[in-house]
């Protein structure tokens, strides 16, 4: 590409055109799609109710203000948010941890926020200073200060949440750093740890949230009761939008003023999320944790015994095989894509799976067949 940044390693495939959860590039080839867009596009690419909903509101209008009410913005946060909780609606996650940032330090007149290594929230600066990774980071300072940063899933990180801390943010999975899933008891000690110390809890949903993990958001696997949830990806299938979701009685810090975006409430990505809300259920999401069990069924019957994977993380539709270091991820994905199979990666060489959640039973153990025949294949050559 010779008009854009290179701030990707682009892969040589232009996808023009997209049905339910499969995609086709420009030279005609077909793609099973395990990406969905990065977790973005858990309705695949062709679903009506979001389609007419979008298409619906282009004829009437696209974009007024956040000046001026509207009746469909307080309609899509109140399907979005739990009855306690308001949404603020942006553009992105980037935007919506920004959001959180500046509401914890706000309303807790502290300054200090714990993160943790491994972690991501985003490019921005306040996401970036929150993101536990000297590679995202490197070449950017001064960052924000006053973020420290812990092991996750480690004790000591407990010992940090002191009256001084005005929030600790974490995602319950992290995804870019490979997929790793919280420790369900750890989880609870942190939340404690907060309640015990007058600190924020906000749980970072861009990834897991929107039903990606089988629950709506994922935190709700672990009982967790955050003050403040950010989410973006899933919410509007594909078109730009992030919200910060937060306690009720945080409302007051975040009085008239005090934050804003011209774009944040856009019609047609509010248009869009109305219709992936309308359709996230209790019986949606319990066919996606139907389709799960069938998929960890797989992935422990016959991929995490292959050469060459060292073992099997996630839950529900988000998934990360991690290989070893023998095996190099982004070759297995390249010819996968040769096969026809769309995958991701994510750090410390995990193979990283997040599929539409509409996709069929039969074609999620599909895909998986796929891989398993290709880490087989690149397994055998290192025997
Ligand atoms: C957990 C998490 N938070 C925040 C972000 C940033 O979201 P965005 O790229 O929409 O700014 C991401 C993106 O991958 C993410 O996975």
């Amino acid at each position: 590409m010779e008009h854009i940044f290179p701030t990707y390693q682009q892969y040589p495939i232009d996808i023009v055109a997209g049905h339910d959860w499969h995609l086709t590039d420009s030279n005609g080839h077909t793609y099973l799609d395990l990406t969905s867009g990065i977790g973005v596009c858990n309705f695949g690419y062709s679903n009506e109710i979001i389609q007419k909903n979008v298409a619906e509101q282009a004829t009437k209008i696209w974009h007024t203000s956040n000046l001026y009410e509207s009746q469909l913005v307080d309609d899509v946060a109140g399907a979005l948010c739990e009855p306690d909780m308001l949404a603020f609606f942006c553009n992105s996650g980037t935007e919506a941890n920004e959001a959180a940032l500046k509401l914890a330090r706000k309303a807790t007149g502290k300054t200090t926020v714990l993160a943790f290594n491994n972690s991501f929230h985003g490019r921005t600066y306040g996401s970036m200073s929150l993101t536990g990774n000297p590679d995202i980071q490197n070449g950017f300072a001064p960052l924000v200060p006053d973020i420290k940063f812990a092991n996750f899933n480690d004790e000591s990180a407990l010992t940090q949440i002191n009256d001084q801390i005005a929030a600790v943010i974490l995602e319950v999975i992290q995804g870019e750093g490979g997929v790793i899933n919280g420790d369900s008891k750890w989880l609870q000690q942190i939340q404690d740890a907060c309640k015990k110390n007058g600190a924020l809890l906000i749980i970072d949903e861009v990834q897991t949230g929107i039903g990606r993990t089988g629950k709506k958001f994922a935190y709700q696997h672990y009982n967790l009761d955050p003050d403040i949830v950010t989410v973006a990806k899933g919410i509007a299938n594909g078109l730009p939008l992030g919200a910060m979701i937060g306690k009720q009685a945080l409302a007051p810090a975040f009085g008239p003023g005090t934050h804003g975006t011209t774009f944040g409430g856009n019609k047609l990505a509010l248009a869009s999320a109305k219709g992936v809300l309308q359709q996230l259920t209790p019986a949606f999401l319990s066919q996606v944790q139907d389709k799960t069990n069938q998929v960890w069924q797989y992935l422990n019957d016959k991929i995490v015994s292959l050469v060459g994977v060292e073992s099997v993380s996630g839950k529900g539709l988000m998934i990360g095989i991690h290989l070893n270091d023998a095996l190099d991820v982004n070759k297995i994905i390249d010819t996968l894509h040769d096969q026809g199979v769309l995958t991701l990666s994510a750090k410390h060489n995990t193979l990283r799976l997040l599929p539409p959640l509409i996709m069929t039973t039969e074609d999620l153990l599909t895909g998986l067949s796929q891989i398993g025949a290709v880490l087989k294949k690149e397994g055998a050559q290192l025997a």
